[in-house]
C-alpha cells in the first residue's frame, strides 16, 4: 500500500481548505481586533465572521477527531524510498503538532469563548459554555488562541514547501500518497 485510504485523503484536502478558511478570517480579528473589524465591515458581517470562524471551527475539531482515529485504525503507508534521518524525524514532528495544535485550537477557541461569556454558535445553535465567566482568563486564552493560529500557519507553511519540494523538485511519489486522484 503506497497511498492514505480515500476517506483519509478527502479528509487532508478538506481540513487543510478550513484550516486556511480560519487563518484568514482569525488573522483578520487579530489585525482589526473588535472594533476594526466593526467600522471595516459593520456590525452584521462582523457578527456573521465570528459565527462562521466558530462554526467551522467546531467542524474542524469533530473532522480532527475522525482523522486522528483512522490514523490509528489504518495502517500508515510506508514510504518508497524509505525516510531516513532528521528529514523524517521533523516531518514526523511537523505532523505530530499540526495534529495536537488542530485539536487544541478549537478547544481552546470553545473555552475562550465560554469565558468571555460570549455564545459559543454552532450554525444557529449555541453549544453549552465550559467555564464560567472570567474576562481576565478570556483574554489570556483568547492570546494563546492567537499565538496556536500563529502556529499553525507558519507550520503549514514549512508543511507546503516541503511537499512542494518533494512534489516538483524531487519528483518522488510523496504527494501521490495524499493526493485525491
Ligand atoms: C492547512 C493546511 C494543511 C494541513 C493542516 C496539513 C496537514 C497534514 C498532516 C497532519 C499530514 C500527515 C498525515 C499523516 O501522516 O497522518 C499531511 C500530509 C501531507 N500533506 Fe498536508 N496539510 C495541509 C496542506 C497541505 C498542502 C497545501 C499540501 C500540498 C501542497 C500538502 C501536502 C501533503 C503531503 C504531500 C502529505 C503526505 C506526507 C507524508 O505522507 O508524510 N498539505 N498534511
Ligand atoms: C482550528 C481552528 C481555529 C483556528 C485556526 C482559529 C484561529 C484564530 C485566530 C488566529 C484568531 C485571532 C486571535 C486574536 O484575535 O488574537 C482567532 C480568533 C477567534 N477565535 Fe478562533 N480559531 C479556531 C477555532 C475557534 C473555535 C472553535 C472558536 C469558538 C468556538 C473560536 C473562537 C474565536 C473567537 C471568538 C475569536 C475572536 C477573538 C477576539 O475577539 O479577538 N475559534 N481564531
Amino acid at each position: 500500500m503506497e497511498r492514505y485510504s480515500l476517506l483519509q485523503r478527502l479528509l487532508h484536502w478538506i481540513i487543510a481548505l478550513m484550516v486556511f478558511g480560519l487563518l484568514a478570517v482569525g488573522l483578520t480579528f487579530m489585525a482589526l481586533e473588535d472594533e476594526g473589524m466593526k467600522s471595516v465591515f459593520g456590525e452584521e458581517i462582523t457578527a456573521t465572521l465570528f459565527k462562521v470562524h466558530m462554526t467551522f471551527g467546531i467542524l474542524l475539531l469533530v473532522l480532527m477527531i475522525v482523522r486522528i482515529m483512522l490514523r490509528f485504525m489504518q495502517p500508515t503507508p510506508a514510504y518508497n524510498p524509505p525516510l531516513v534521518g532528521i528529514e523524517a524525524l521533523i516531518g514526523k514532528g511537523i505532523h505530530l503538532l499540526l495534529y495536537i495544535l488542530l485539536i487544541g485550537l478549537p478547544i481552546g477557541g470553545w473555552l475562550a469563548t465560554s469565558a468571555e461569556n460570549m455564545p459559543v454558535q454552532f450554525f444557529n445553535m449555541t453549544l453549552p459554555s465550559l467555564l464560567a465567566p472570567n474576562p481576565e482568563l478570556a483574554h489570556t486564552l483568547f492570546e494563546f488562541h492567537g499565538l496556536g493560529g500563529v502556529a499553525v500557519l507558519l507550520l503549514v507553511l514549512v508543511h507546503v514547501a516541503a511537499a512542494l519540494k518533494h512534489w516538483l523538485i524531487m519528483k518522488d511519489n510523496m504527494m501521490n500518497r495524499i493526493s485525491l486522484p
